[in-house]
């Protein structure tokens, strides 16, 4: 190198900026970028069960044409040391990639995948967006993968679900937004007697939860529809109504409409049970009110005692608030009607 050159570099301070960019930003960014592609394309699952070639791990990927950049991508893997790489055979080196490919932990892999897919677009195009009155509608998220990481939360959500089910009284369920249907699994084992209505309004969502509903042995217990819960003519004849980690699907100025009408459909002495988190919770949950903020269907994460004067607003008798998880502003809300019912 020319002393001019060293002189010129010694003296400019974007390259020690530059460095620390790269150490700090952009290989984490570049790793978890990786790690989702590999998760959400099969790679790594294949990989957990066993070291393959490239041929073999094409095949099992259905890739038939370019596996030369196939090969490219794997060596971007290895070069980040998400994989190793010995005689041919691509294996998973890092624990992060060893872990997230255990079935177990497929709630962390879809918050992982939530992030990187959805939470990074609002941040780097929310001006842009908003010069150019775009907004982020239902389609700009991938319903399957919110319905899978939303179980990270689930171990508090069950608690929940466990202090209002009566295990031995008939229960009538009606769970608005089921996701994957796994809490109705939950509540049903809790409770032999308990039948269901499970509502999802995405098509793909909705449809896995049947599957997933019938693979459980329980198709005569529950009904999934496919439906816009604010479209739904029912009878009151609800005793439980439970609602997880979707009242930020809905408009802030519908939600009292909302909760009215499940008030509406509970039988008299019914309950509504309402998990959420709320504002002022974690990093992630800030972006996720962001991200709800600026889509074109839904609102900001409740305020938890605006959502608790919104539950009485809507006719409820008596509402508990209950924070799930110690030190963050997850809650669950229990809202009784009131024994009379109100037409
Ligand atoms: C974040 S996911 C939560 C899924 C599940 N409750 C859980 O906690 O795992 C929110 C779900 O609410 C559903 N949803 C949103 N608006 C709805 C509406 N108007 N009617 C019925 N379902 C709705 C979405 O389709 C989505 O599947």
């Amino acid at each position: 190198m020319k002393l001019t050159t060293l002189a010129k570099v010694a003296t400019d301070s974007s390259l020690p900026l530059l460095l620390s960019l790269a150490r700090s930003f952009v290989t984490p960014l570049y790793r978890a970028g990786f790690l989702t592609g590999a998760l959400n394309s099969g790679v790594l699952q294949h990989l957990s069960a066993t070291g393959m070639d490239l041929d073999t791990l094409a095949d099992a990927l259905a890739i038939t044409e370019d596996r030369h950049l196939l090969r490219a991508w794997l060596d971007l893997g290895v070069r980040l040391g998400e994989l190793s790489i010995d005689t041919g055979t691509y294996r998973l080196k890092s624990r992060t990639a060893k872990a997230l490919a255990r079935p177990k932990n497929d709630s962390v892999a879809a918050a992982l995948e939530e992030v990187v897919r959805f939470h990074l677009p609002v941040l780097l195009n929310g001006p842009a967006m908003l010069r150019h009155g775009d907004r982020l509608s239902m389609t700009d998220q991938d319903g399957t993968v919110i319905a899978r990481s939303s179980r990270v939360v689930s171990a508090f959500v069950e608690e929940a679900i466990e202090r209002v089910i009566d295990p031995a009284a008939a229960l009538r369920l009606l769970e608005i937004g089921c996701g994957s249907g796994e809490y109705i699994r939950h509540a049903a084992t809790l409770n032999p007697r308990l039948t269901a209505l499970a509502v999802d309004y995405q098509t793909e969502v909705a449809a896995e939860a049947a599957a997933n509903i019938a693979r459980w042995g329980l198709s005569d217990r529950v009904e999934v529809r496919h439906a816009d819960v604010r479209e739904l003519e029912l009878e009151p004849q609800f005793d439980l109504i439970a609602m997880h980690n979707n009242i930020y699907y809905f408009p802030l100025e519908e939600r009292t409409k909302l909760l009215e009408q499940a008030r509406s459909l509970l039988a008299p002495g019914g309950r509504l049970l309402l998990t959420t988190s709320c504002r002022g919770g974690n990093l992630s949950m800030e972006v996720l009110n962001l991200w709800f903020e600026f889509a074109d269907f839904g609102g900001p994460l409740p305020d938890a005692i605006e959502l608790a004067d919104g539950l009485r607003r809507a006719g409820f008798g008596t509402v508990d608030v209950r924070r799930l998880i110690p030190g963050e502003q997850f809650c669950a809300f229990v809202a009784s009607s009131p024994r009379e019912h109100i037409a």
